[in-house]
């Protein structure tokens, strides 16, 4: 499973894009929000630090104004994927895109139809949002499972990206369930990097260290 970051904070990017890690950034407009800055400019620093998928979303909710936003957003580089939301006229706009050679990324994904209607439209990535799943009561990995499940069965192309990942159990559930992708939050991936084992080990090493390395 790879490993995407959700978020629209060039430094936070940047600063976990050296570990090599991230093969791709995910935003939305919640998270470009959260930086108060140029969608247009955020999105283009962003494809300045990683050569990966870099997803943009757009707003309108008809197909035809879905079209023309992605025409724009994918005029900044070639990496960036257009999200479209989960609708009949997203669905619409994927298929156009697709013909015109513009990657989409099918986001707000709460079932395995839903999934399966974006892969048959076209969509390179699905995004099933399995943290908002979880908080209504459902099993958002279960779908992940589901979904892989299907695309395996049925030999579609479309990438699953487990999206609205919110603790790293999530990390390990989508990985597990055959998630092609998780897009993870900063603050994820950083607790994702500790354990506490890890912590006391280093601790006792350089203790030990110090007792003998004058001599
Ligand atoms: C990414 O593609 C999604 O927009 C994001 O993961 C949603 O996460 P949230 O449910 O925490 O807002």
């Amino acid at each position: 499973m790879r490993i995407f970051i959700d978020s629209a904070n060039v430094q936070h990017i940047r600063e976990i894009s050296a570990t090599g890690i991230v093969s791709g950034v995910t935003t939305n407009p919640s998270l470009i929000a959260k930086e108060g800055r140029n969608f247009r400019q955020v999105v283009q620093e962003i494809t300045e630090i990683v050569d990966g998928p870099i997803s943009a979303e757009v707003i309108s909710l008809d197909a035809a104004g879905m079209i023309s936003e992605a025409e724009e957003l994918a005029k900044i580089h070639p990496n960036v994927v257009i999200k479209i939301p989960m609708t009949q006229e997203g669905l619409a706009a994927v298929y156009r895109l697709n013909d015109k050679g513009i990657r989409t990324n099918v986001t707000l994904v709460f079932s395995t139809n839903q999934a399966l209607l974006a892969a048959r439209a076209g969509a390179a990535y699905v995004s099933p949002f399995v943290g908002r799943l979880d908080d209504i009561g459902h099993d958002g990995t279960a779908i992940i499972g589901e979904i892989a499940a299907v695309f395996d069965i049925h030999a579609l192309e479309t990438e699953i990206i487990a999206a609205s990942i919110r603790h790293p159990l999530h990390v390990t559930q989508a990985a597990l369930a055959g998630a092609h992708i998780a897009t993870i939050p900063y603050k994820v991936i950083q607790q994702m990097t500790k354990h506490p084992l890890t912590d006391a080990g280093i601790e006792r090493f350089l203790a030990d260290w110090e007792t003998v390395k004058n001599k």
